[in-house]
């Protein structure tokens, strides 16, 4: 199993400082952040896309996580491998042809993810696993940060570790929504891999000290 890895979802930080906030990151010791794309269809909210993207991954050596919250996203392949984005996450409800959306991300060049709302059973990634280098078990509503964990979320992660050491396959499993320094050892130890963090990494700075504080917790 590799170490535990904080993905802090920029969602929390200052949109009009960006760059600075990469950066910011970057120097706090941070490899991955997480990019929110929301369309306001497949989620309420509407955030940022490519163009963005791509001017700020001239900024950034960090591991570009990017969590589509959109409709179709198949529709956006290759805008978001030409902006520079390492992963690709896409929710399996909003892509009806989700096998093909995976190999098309991994031949544009991108690892691939499939994101779970809460309710969607893991039944729906059983015979991608093998093709998926990240599932996303979503542990709230996508669409805001800010909201609370919940708590079945947590059953879905225990039981898809089982099954990915079961096979011997070396996806990862990331959780996003209300993740917090106060469950994250409990997060790790049911078998989440990749932690993504808005609201409680960018709304306590400094970065490096949140960053430490949040590692203690991951690496216990
Ligand atoms: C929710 C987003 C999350 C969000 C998490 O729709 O996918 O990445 O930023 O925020 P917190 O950590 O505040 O729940
Ligand atoms: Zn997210």
């Amino acid at each position: 199993r590799t170490a535990p890895i904080l993905a802090p979802s920029l969602l929390s930080s200052d949109f009009s400082r960006l760059g600075e906030e990469l950066e910011a990151l970057q120097s706090a010791g941070l490899e991955w952040v997480h990019w929110d794309v929301m369309d306001g269809m497949f989620v309420p909210n509407i955030t940022l896309g490519p163009p963005i993207i791509k001017k700020l991954r001239k900024r950034s050596n960090l591991f570009f996580d990017v969590h589509l919250m959109i409709e179709q996203p198949e529709r956006y392949l290759e805008a978001f491998a030409d902006a520079g984005s390492d992963m690709l996450v896409v929710h399996a409800e909003a892509s009806i042809h989700l096998e093909r959306t995976v190999s098309e991300i991994k031949r544009l060049g991108m690892k691939a993810g499939v994101a779970l709302n809460p309710h969607t059973p893991l039944d729906h990634v059983h015979y991608l696993l093998p093709e998926l280098d990240m599932v996303l078990i979503m542990s709230v509503n996508p669409g805001f940060g800010g909201q609370s964990f919940i708590p079945f979320t947590l059953d879905k992660v225990r039981e898809l570790a089982r099954e990915v050491t079961r096979r011997g396959l070396s996806t990862l499993i990331q959780m996003d929504g209300g993740v917090s320094v106060n469950n994250a050892e409990e997060l790790i130890a049911a078998g989440a891999d990749v932690l993504v963090s808005g609201s409680d990494f960018f709304g306590h700075p400094p970065y490096p000290e949140r960053y430490q504080t949040f590692r203690r917790a991951m690496d216990k």
